[in-house]
């Protein structure tokens, strides 16, 4: 008898975004006359860069053509593309192979997919709050009890609290684990590890025989030089950790989809040889993936030209102009709000008690604004709201106006 994944019925609601979705198709049904102001999830909403576009339209030429035509490539990527990754890192201080990384079709599938290759017993933490693929990715493999609906949490699951007290990022954690999620710059809250923090947890790590899973998802938005943009700028971390990353949020690269994960030869756990560990990634990738789309390789490699570099900073430099009208405008509403300043989420405290979901409803409301409710994030987001610098300036500039006019505090 055919039996489903129990582990499913777990998932304490749907998946966050697609629920937000849901809500706010049952507001505009109910209110056809409001526009709506999307600053809810982290998609890009500005066009591809020239250099983008050319290199696509390469990858489509070379495709079109039987002299350069290629079909399945090596799962882990094209050579070209990993080595100008390994350079890309290199000009930033960091040695890596070129065999380290492993081209994907996005960081979402590589943070869901990379905890299965450890074991089911592994136990994990996680930032409260967090994105919420690192939870569901474990719930569904079986390392966690049940919904607490009263706790808000999973039993067995290594909760590290990330509050205003310690500015949003958390202490190591006071009993042995095996898996760490950390993300940085956060999603949902914005802030950004220092180099001691991030020492803390390689220490940890090593210490305690843990693997540091390190999302670096939105490094780029890091304009202060003094914080690390990937964890293989601490000492050790190689020996630790594994690093996951992608173009869809320094190059506008959501609907096209291409990310990397980073899992360095020299990562060993317990039982294994140098090199293993990244073998057995490998072993998962080319058992369950085809490569990333040839064309898609060939727009990437666009994004590391000299001339590519400086348009997707652009495109980053555009959006932080959004996040600096975002928090000029809770500032004028006498909102209190974090991280904004080297990330593109802008974390508001909602006012004193208001839910996240029922700050969610109020917004809307009386605003047209859909923003993400910080509880969607784990139990440590309640009483936060997230607000994405995401969009079209104007679009940024008529929502941040609609709060500060019809926002009722
Ligand atoms: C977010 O809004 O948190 C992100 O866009 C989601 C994602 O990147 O998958």
């Amino acid at each position: 008898m055919a039996e489903i994944n129990k582990n499913y019925k777990k998932l304490a609601a749907g998946y966050l975004f697609p629920e937000i979705a849901r809500r706010t198709r049952e507001f505009q049904e109910k209110h056809p006359q409001m526009i709506l102001k999307k600053l809810g999830i982290g998609n890009t909403t500005e066009a591809l860069t020239p250099s983008v576009v050319d290199g696509l339209k390469n990858g489509v030429n070379k495709l079109a053509d039987p002299s350069s035509y290629s079909g399945y490539g090596d799962e882990q990527g094209k050579v070209e593309l990993r080595q100008a990754l390994a350079d890309y890192y290199k000009n930033r201080g960091i040695e890596l192979s070129s065999d380290d990384f492993f081209v994907s079709d996005g960081a979402k599938p590589d943070s869901s997919n990379i905890q299965s290759i450890f074991s089911p017993e592994s136990v994990i933490a996680v930032q409260d709050p967090a994105y919420p693929v690192y939870v569901d990715s474990n719930v569904i493999a079986g390392r966690t009890g049940e919904f607490s609906n009263e706790m808000g949490e999973y039993e067995g699951l290594l909760y590290m609290p990330c509050t205003e007290e310690n500015n949003f990022f958390p202490d190591v954690p006071d009993k042995k684990v095996d898996l760490i999620y950390l993300c940085s710059p956060n999603n949902p809250t914005g802030a950004v590890a220092t180099h001691k923090q991030l020492k803390m947890f390689v220490e940890y790590a090593k210490k305690n025989k843990a693997v540091i899973i390190f999302d670096a998802a939105y490094s780029e938005y890091i304009s202060d030089p003094n914080l690390p943009k990937s964890i293989f700028e601490i000492e050790g971390a190689k020996e630790c950790s594994l690093e996951i990353n992608s173009l869809s949020k320094f190059s506008g690269f959501t609907g096209v989809r291409l990310g990397w994960s980073i899992v360095p030869k020299e990562l060993v756990i317990e039982g294994t040889e140098p090199g293993e560990v990244r073998s057995l990634w490998n072993r998962r990738q080319s058992t369950f993936f085809n490569g990333a789309s040839n064309i898609v390789q060939e727009g990437a490699l666009a994004v590391f030209s000299e001339k590519g570099l400086k348009e997707s900073n652009e495109l980053v430099n555009y959006y932080m102009e959004n996040a600096r009208i975002i928090m000029k405008g809770m500032e004028d509403v006498g909102l209190n709000y974090y991280g904004g300043i080297n990330a593109p989420y802008v974390w508001l405290k909602t006012p004193e008690g208001i839910s996240s979901w029922d700050f969610f409803d109020k917004l809307l409301s009386e605003t047209g604004v859909i923003g993400t409710p910080g509880s969607g994030f784990g139990p440590g987001g309640e009483g936060y709201f997230r607000l994405s610098a995401f969009g079209h300036r104007e679009d940024i500039e008529e929502a941040v106006e609609s709060i500060k006019k019809n926002l009722n505090l």
